[in-house]
């Protein structure tokens, strides 16, 4: 079998990594990884390619940055050249951005089989690009891999045969155990972090980027007020996605000084702080299935989520993104959580156990 790995932005390249190293036991397989160009940076790209081992992707697009429309157009043209030249069985996206989108419509139109890997998640807020990105491919996918039990019942809900759908177990999560292990190989020392984790020994981390947080003046100005009343209790610590950074400077949004600013991390230097923080604020989708595999606490700046099992058996509150929402989460959090480290508890989530890649191949195969 030849297969097409596809990865564009950095959620992505976490989930290929397993996939990718689970693939080399196999003789009769080649994998091939396409990177779209999404994402471009170093420390949104190449910074991971190099923590998660992946290898130097076979095709690199250079899709960038524009518009959803042009971003998804870019990736399209460029992918289906990559399929004409390399004749795969199958292209295996992943999660739910536009480079997972822009491949399954390529593939599928050329008659290539594809398989969705994080298939079945609903916000039900098609707002969300992201929402609409899962629906699309969704509809046109030939395997689905599913990570929690709404993504089952979402599709087949929607009619899907229960022949094409598994509960395999998330991909993202074969990654995270992988990297807590090798972050104990790790000399901690190196990363940038370090010096700041042993200053604050008590420390909440948060990531934020999605656009109906950050794109509008007065929701993000909303939930600055929020961090910078937590970080009067607990300094934070934030690396800025891009996206974020160019909206706060737009609107000349300022951060208390107890919120310590980063560049994005890489992901070990990402993991080595939020593993042990008192909690994670966050509009992340995998920051959120990350901490309840962990049993970190985490507070969720959005109204609603596509992954209910964070909610159901994990240590996740959702907060919406208004300042009144915020602090009665934050309130919340704080009593049932934060002074109980000890209650931190294991991943109950039923195959959330490092196997999921092989699971995918061995049906891939069969
Ligand atoms: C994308 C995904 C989102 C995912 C997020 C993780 C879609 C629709 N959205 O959102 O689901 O959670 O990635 O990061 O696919 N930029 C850089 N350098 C880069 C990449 C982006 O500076 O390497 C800046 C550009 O100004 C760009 C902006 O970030 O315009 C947004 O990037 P884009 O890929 O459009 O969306 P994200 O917000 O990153």
């Amino acid at each position: 079998m030849k297969a097409l790995l596809v990865a564009g932005a950095r959620p992505n390249f976490m989930k290929i990594a397993p996939v990718y190293r689970a693939a080399l036991v196999y003789d009769n397989l080649e994998c091939l990884i396409v990177h779209t160009g999404q994402h471009y940076d170093y420390a949104m790209s190449q910074a991971f390619f190099d923590d998660l081992e992946i290898p130097k992707p076979d095709y690199f697009l250079e899709a960038g940055s524009g518009s959803h429309a042009e971003q998804t157009a870019k990736v399209m043209v460029a992918f289906e050249k990559v399929c004409v030249a390399e004749k795969p069985d199958l292209v295996i996206v992943v999660g739910d951005v536009n480079s997972t989108l822009a491949c399954s419509i390529v593939a599928k139109k050329l008659l290539i089989k594809v398989a969705h890997i994080e298939a079945g998640l609903r916000s039900f807020d098609l707002t969300m690009p992201e929402e609409i990105n899962r629906m699309v491919t969704d509809a046109i996918s030939d395997y689905f891999f599913v990570t929690e039990s709404s993504g089952l019942e979402n599709l087949l809900r929607e009619g899907k045969s229960e022949s094409a759908v598994f509960m395999v177990g998330h991909v993202m999560i074969d990654n995270l155990l992988h990297q807590v292990e090798k972050l104990k190989e790790c000399d901690v020392s190196e990363f940038g972090v370090d010096k700041l984790k042993r200053e604050y020994p008590s420390y909440f981390f948060m990531t934020m980027h999605r656009p109906a947080n950050v794109d509008d003046p007065e929701i993000l100005q909303g939930i600055v007020d929020c961090l910078n009343e937590i970080a009067e209790v607990h300094p934070i610590f934030f690396p800025v996605h891009p996206r974020t950074a160019k909206m706060l400077k737009q609107f000349k949004i300022k951060l208390s000084g107890k919120i310590h600013c980063l560049g994005p991390l890489g992901f070990r230097e990402s993991l080595y702080l939020w593993q042990d923080a008192v909690a994670v604020l966050t509009d992340s989708g995998g920051l959120q299935e990350e901490t309840t595999a962990l049993g970190v606490p985490c507070l969720t700046l959005r109204e609603n989520t596509e992954r209910p099992i964070t909610i159901e058996l994990g240590t996740n509150i959702l907060a919406g993104n208004q300042p009144e929402g915020i602090m009665k989460a934050y309130a919340e959090l704080s009593e049932s959580f934060v002074e109980g480290a000890a209650d931190r508890r294991e991943c109950q989530v039923p195959k959330w156990d490092g196997k999921a890649a092989e699971r995918i191949w061995q049906i891939l195969l069969a």
